[in-house]
């Protein structure tokens, strides 16, 4: 077993607290799973809030043997680690690319991805997952929980799946790259040849149909002004 896991009742964010000890030289396999956050983080500087009780959240150390150049699809194949980790408990997910986890079109879960590292040396990587459980209350976007949908998992059991699937699927991807995880991804992913809208932190919206991914795991979608690729990133997809 290559985890070892530490706890805490309250923390900043647990990405946070792991890039720091990564930069101390924390070993490979840390866990951090974190009852409540208060300054959780999402994607594209997002906030990621949950009610006490109502998630799990938690994120992992990496270290890998690539270099960061070659770490391209890393959060599309942690998307396959945690469908994977849900239908064992017949949870019938889909993955939004680049990796949000969707159950019945909704945000089931989400994935932050944070690097260190330089392109060729081995990079060190924190993975962060926040799940819903159990209704997180208000929130701005239509969001899926377990509780609600009606799916009586534990938490505990469900962060340990997690966690042997990361461990087997981070493994093969560090060796093969992507393009063990291809074929995978693309049976478990929503919206492919449908009309999708990408969205950038700046500029005008890009409008077309979602084609399938690349080997890197960048989105192929075909436009009015062609096909483009787009890369993981300052993009976000949703449904047109
Ligand atoms: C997203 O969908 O925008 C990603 C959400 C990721 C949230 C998790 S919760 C555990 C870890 N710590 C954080 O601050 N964020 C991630």
């Amino acid at each position: 077993n290559v985890w070892t896991l530490a706890t805490a009742d309250e923390v900043d964010s647990s990405n946070t607290q792991l890039m720091t000890r990564a930069a101390q030289g924390a070993p490979h396999g840390l866990v951090l799973a974190a009852e409540r956050q208060t300054a959780g983080r999402g994607r594209l500087g997002r906030r990621w809030q949950m009610p006490l009780g109502a998630g799990l959240t938690f994120s992992v150390l990496w270290r890998f043997e690539r270099g960061l150049s070659g770490l391209a699809g890393l959060s599309l194949v942690v998307g396959v680690a945690m469908v994977r980790a849900l239908r064992r408990f017949d949870v019938p997910v889909q993955l939004k690319w680049p990796n949000d986890v969707l159950l019945d079109g909704r945000k089931l879960a989400g994935i932050l991805i944070e690097l260190s590292g330089d392109a060729l040396g081995p990079a060190a990587v924190v993975i962060g997952i926040g799940l819903n459980m159990a209704s997180p209350g208000e929130v701005d976007q239509p969001v899926a929980n377990l509780a609600e949908a009606g799916y009586q998992v534990g938490r505990n059991a469900l962060l340990a799946e997690l966690l042997n699937q990361l461990a087997a699927v981070l493994a093969t991807f560090d060796r093969d790259g992507f393009a063990a995880f291809h074929a995978e991804w693309t049976a478990c992913a929503a919206y492919l040849q449908q009309p999708v809208l990408l969205r950038f932190s700046h500029g005008e919206p890009v409008a077309g149909v979602a084609l399938g991914v690349d080997g890197q795991g960048a989105l192929q979608v075909d436009t009015a002004a062609g096909p483009r690729v787009f890369h993981v990133g300052e993009v976000s997809l949703r449904a047109a």
